[in-house]
């Protein structure tokens, strides 16, 4: 073939352990909505910035370093992280990667959650605790959309890697990985029961 695809963009979805984890989804869960009740701050910044939801992004983001339940989560997604790093060829056998932030994220219906991009990190995902059954998932925009100005619109049976969206599905139990640069957003949720995950940061030394 004359055409061959450089500089692709990798997304990772894994479930994150090989047994189902509903005992460790229970107890995140629990203590998830313990710390919406807990956290006036992180409730009084939602307000603002996280409309009809509660994130603890900017009050309580270190939450693998005060609760055991949470610390559990960062050793099994630390190993997924080392293995999309590997994969992404980054020359990590002498480095440490290491979870910088990771965060709560509540979603009632009616919430969503705009388009952002991970500053301060190379790699970030997210971790599903509890899906409700048509809850959205995490659609991604083609990072050089803003760059293809005169392009003609896609056909509607495009190929996997020439779409300039993809939305993988929000499923308990999994973990999807990027790079942090890759911009990304939640749909409005439009189910009665709250969606609820766990966002994280990776960097490393
Ligand atoms: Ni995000």
């Amino acid at each position: 073939m004359p055409i061959r695809s450089w500089f692709p963009t990798f997304i990772y979805c894994e479930p994150l352990q090989a047994t189902p984890p509903g005992r460790l989804n229970a107890e995140l869960a629990d203590e998830c909505r313990k710390l919406r009740d807990y956290d006036a701050a992180g409730r009084r910044w939602s307000k603002k910035n996280y409309p009809g939801g509660y994130t603890s992004y900017a009050s309580m983001n270190e939450l693998h370093r005060f609760s055991s339940t949470f610390a559990t989560l960062e050793k099994k997604l630390t190993r997924h992280a080392q293995a999309f790093a590997r994969a992404l060829d980054m020359d990590v056998s002498s480095r440490s990667i290491r979870l910088t932030d990771l965060w709560v994220n509540i979603m009632p219906e009616s919430s969503a959650h705009s388009l952002h991009l991970h500053p301060l990190s190379f790699i970030s995902g997210t971790y599903y605790v509890v899906t409700p059954p048509g809850c959205p998932g995490l659609k991604f925009e083609d990072p050089r959309l803003s760059k293809f100005m005169a392009a003609p619109p896609k056909l509607a049976n495009t190929r996997r890697e020439n779409r300039t969206h993809i939305t993988y599905p929000a499923k308990a139990g999994h973990v999807i990985l990027f790079e942090s640069w890759l911009r990304h957003e939640v749909p409005t949720q439009r189910m009665a029961a709250e969606r609820i995950s766990i966002s994280f940061n990776f960097n490393w030394s």
